[in-house]
């Protein structure tokens, strides 16, 4: 063609794969880096509610039963500030609830209810009879069965390592908490330990 020239300002952008290319990655991380950064920073998301404990021993048991059995497939724990989601679940979740997470449920995927605030919401029994077969409770119900919670005991061994774990990723344990973790679960089944988990969910924020 005889109209054709170099490349001259944008259009040699335009024109350039590779300066698309790292250009465009160079945009994107900025507006990553100010988006992200001052979260580390600011206390809302970083600092615990008031009223927030870490979990105890049978707790954290729970919670790591919880991970095992892949409830995070169907439940998430986070309830967004929206009033359809305020006036079914409660309180939307705030960060400073989570900061003793390590990871974080929070999750999209909901075949079943969000269970962020779910502590307190059933009795024990309740629980109990919904794990060992939701179908008892809830005729409809989707929810697999987990009959051999009932079953299983919680190691006490295992605990202390775990806590000690938690407590390098910040998590406020002392030692005697420590040395005590594996008398807290001694003979308590694994169900109990869920139950001792969902119990609690939510429960720092009124
Ligand atoms: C295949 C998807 C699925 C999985 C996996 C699953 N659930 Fe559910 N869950 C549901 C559904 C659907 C419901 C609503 C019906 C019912 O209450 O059984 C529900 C309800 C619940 C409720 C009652 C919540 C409320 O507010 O009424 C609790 C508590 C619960 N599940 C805990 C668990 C735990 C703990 C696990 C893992 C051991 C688990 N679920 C695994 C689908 C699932």
């Amino acid at each position: 063609m005889s109209n054709e020239h170099a490349p001259v300002g944008h259009e040699r952008i335009e024109t350039s794969n590779f300066l698309m290319i790292v250009l465009i990655l160079l945009v994107v991380s900025i507006g990553g880096i100010v988006e992200i950064v001052p979260l580390y920073f600011q206390r809302s998301t970083t600092e615990p509610v008031p009223g927030l404990k870490p979990y105890t021993a049978l707790q954290l048991a729970g919670r790591d039963i919880y991970q095992r059995e892949g409830c995070y497939n169907c439940h998430s724990q986070m309830i967004r500030p929206f009033r359809s989601e305020t006036l079914r679940y409660g309180p939307f979740s705030v960060a400073g609830e989570f900061v003793y997470d390590h990871p974080f449920q929070w999750g999209s995927k909901r075949t079943g209810p969000d269970l962020a605030r779910v502590g307190g919401r059933y009795s024990d029994e309740w629980h109990r009879i919904h794990l060992i077969n939701p179908r008892d409770l809830v005729p409809e119900s989707n929810m697999p069965a987990y009959p051999w919670l009932a079953a299983a005991t919680v190691d006490p061994s295992d605990m202390p390592p775990r806590l000690r774990t938690m407590r390098t990723l910040g998590v406020p344990y002392s030692d005697e908490e420590i040395a005590n973790a594996g008398k807290e679960v001694e003979g308590k089944t694994e169900i109990e330990a869920v139950i001792a988990y969902l119990q609690v969910l939510g429960t720092a924020v009124k």
